[in-house]
Order: C-alpha cells, then sequence, then structure tokens
C-alpha cells in the first residue's frame, strides 16, 4: 500500500481534488489517503496554515496530493510555500501535453510534446526580502549545487525523451542567469542530450510560435512559474495542467495542479483535470504506470468527444460541472 497526505487546502481545491481521489480510487485499490487540513481550513482549526505535526505527516507519507492554496489570510507560502521548501522539492515537472488543436488556443499549432522542468526551492521565490514604506526589495540567489541539482532532473528527463534540453534563463542581464547557464553546460556533458540556451524573453515568444520545436525545457522559479501559464494556452487551459514536485534524494514527492485557488470561480465551474492529471503523475510515480495511462486516456477521449469545462473551448451543450467531469471520466474508465 502507498500512503498519501492529501491536502485540499484553498478556493477550487477541495472540489478539484474530491474529483482527482474518486479518479484514482477506480484505478487503484493500492492507496490509503490521510485528508490533511491545509491553508484556510487549518487557520481556522489551528490558527496556522500547516501544523508542524501535519507537516510531519506530509513527510513521512509517500507522497502528498495538493489542491491549492490562497484565501483571506492564507498566502500561499504559509502552506505550499512551506512544503516546497521544508521538503526541498526543487525539480517540479510540468507537462505540456497536446490534447487537440480545437482545445488549443493558439492559432496554426499542429502539435507538441513539451516538459518544463522548474526549480522550485530557491531563487527569488525564497530569497530575502524587505517591504518598506516607500521601497522594497527580493533578492535572487541560486547556488551551484542547486541548479546542477535541477539540471540533472532535466537531462535525465530529457533521457527519456527527445533528448533536447532548452535551458531558459536571462543570461544577458541576470548574475544569477550566467551561474545558471555555465552550470547547466557542465552539467550538460554527462548525458548524450543536446543543450540549447535561450533567452527567457525570447522563450515566451517562440513557445507560442514554434512549440513542437521544445522536448524539456528547464528554468529557474520565477520564470517556470510564468512560461507554465503561457504554455498552458497551448494544452487549452490552465486547468488542464498538473505537475510533480520531487526531491529524489530525500524521496518527497508532491502532486499539485498548475492552477491556484481561483476565488473567481463559482462552485462547479473549475476543472478538475489538472487534478486528476497530477494524480496520474502520482501513479507513475509509483511504479503504476498502466493505471496512469488508463487515467490519461479516459482524459483524452472525454475531451475528444467534446465534452468541457467553462475554462476550455467548445460548444455550449456539452459544457459540464466539476464533479460531471469527473464522473464523464470515471464512466470512461469502466
Ligand atoms: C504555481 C503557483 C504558485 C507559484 C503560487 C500559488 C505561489 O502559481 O505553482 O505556479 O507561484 O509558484
Ligand atoms: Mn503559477
Amino acid at each position: 500500500m502507498f500512503t498519501v497526505a492529501v491536502l485540499p487546502g484553498d478556493g477550487i481545491g477541495p472540489e478539484v481534488i474530491d474529483v482527482a481521489v474518486h479518479v484514482l480510487e477506480t484505478v487503484t485499490a493500492r492507496i490509503d489517503y490521510i485528508r490533511i487540513p491545509v491553508g484556510l481550513e487549518s487557520i481556522r482549526k489551528y490558527g496556522r496554515a500547516l501544523t508542524e505535526e501535519n507537516l510531519e505527516i506530509c513527510k513521512s507519507a509517500d507522497a502528498i496530493l495538493f489542491g491549492a492554496a490562497g484565501e483571506k489570510e492564507s498566502h500561499p507560502k504559509d502552506s505550499l510555500g512551506v512544503l516546497r521548501k521544508k521538503l526541498d522539492l526543487y525539480a517540479n515537472l510540468r507537462p505540456i501535453h497536446f490534447f487537440s488543436e480545437e482545445l488549443c488556443r493558439i492559432k496554426e499549432v499542429k502539435t507538441f510534446d513539451i516538459l518544463l522542468v522548474r526549480e522550485l526551492s530557491s531563487g527569488i521565490y525564497f530569497a530575502s526580502r524587505e517591504k518598506l514604506k516607500d521601497s522594497a526589495s527580493d533578492l535572487m540567489s541560486y547556488t551551484k549545487k542547486e541548479i546542477e541539482r535541477v539540471a540533472h532532473a532535466a537531462f535525465r528527463e530529457a533521457e527519456k525523451r527527445k533528448k533536447r534540453v532548452t535551458s531558459v534563463d536571462k543570461e544577458n542581464v541576470l548574475a544569477c542567469s550566467q551561474l545558471w547557464r555555465e552550470t547547466v553546460a557542465e552539467v550538460a556533458a554527462s548525458y548524450s542530450v543536446e543543450l540549447s540556451h535561450m533567452l527567457v524573453d525570447a522563450c515566451a515568444m517562440k513557445l507560442l510560435q514554434s512549440p513542437h520545436e521544445f522536448d524539456v525545457v528547464l528554468t529557474a522559479n520565477l520564470f517556470g512559474d510564468i512560461l507554465s501559464d503561457e504554455a498552458s494556452l497551448l494544452t487549452g487551459s490552465l486547468g488542464l495542467l498538473p505537475s510533480a514536485s520531487y526531491n529524489y534524494e530525500k524521496g518527497h514527492a508532491l502532486f499539485e495542479p498548475v492552477h491556484g485557488s481561483a476565488l473567481d470561480l463559482k462552485k462547479g465551474q473549475a476543472n478538475p483535470l489538472g487534478a486528476v492529471l497530477s494524480g496520474a503523475m502520482m501513479l507513475e510515480y509509483f511504479g503504476l504506470v498502466q493505471e496512469k495511462d488508463k487515467i490519461y486516456k479516459a482524459v483524452s477521449s472525454v475531451l475528444t468527444k467534446g465534452y468541457h469545462t467553462a475554462d476550455l473551448r467548445g460548444v455550449p451543450e456539452k459544457q459540464v460541472t466539476t464533479q460531471k467531469m469527473g464522473n464523464l471520466i470515471i464512466r470512461e474508465l469502466q
């Protein structure tokens, strides 16, 4: 049995995680789920967004399934940020999957298959910051070790794919990016993978112009955050993107949809597929590859039939709620 800590969190988190767990239960009975309050729910119960005790449960679980963070006094940095930092989840894998031309928001894009690897436990997100009345600062810093380990992760992934890594930085301006570029080049020497470097502004354009030219995209924390939202237009919606965050050495893994708590959405409007596919990535991590494939096929098939949540393109007659989408996936799986 695998033990999974389930953290639904804020906003649409509980709704989409509920669907994801139902879908997982349909394909495997090999998981024990421990539900853990995080975000606003935890603040109301315990006075903080994630308690020490619950953090320990997350640490000892085989994996974490996370919904979303961010609502009222619940700031993402107090829950999701704590998990990313305390579990040292440095490699964030965000597959940008092609489902269909109908769902893709960019004209003339035929097909693509991108894996974005985002550094997740350092960079400007976690460095010292100061907010004064008339000035503010955030320090971006990277150590060579931090760059090396995420670069290794990206090259290992590339070896399983088309063996190409595009490392994205802002080397013409930032010192961090200069260190990034030279370090990634050193790591590349021990892999038979083709490495190219691209500036982040150029990459933002190229991603939409010729997505088929990319295989693995490796980048720093902030750039990866921005580029993954952009790349979601290729798939069709932010609501469709899953992610996995790893610390391979410590054996920690967290799976979460790329979207946030989306407080503007009414009940039933959220797309649960980002969470469902995150669950599928978790199954692959557990070695349950056939089960993972089944979920991907079911999602693909339901989308191909034209069913969609409010965030996706499609005819009004086939627009469904969060729960209905879950039921369609489960029916497809049975
Ligand atoms: C993401 C999210 C988070 C991030 C937020 C919620 C802090 O946007 O995972 O992409 O910026 O990393
Ligand atoms: Mn983001």
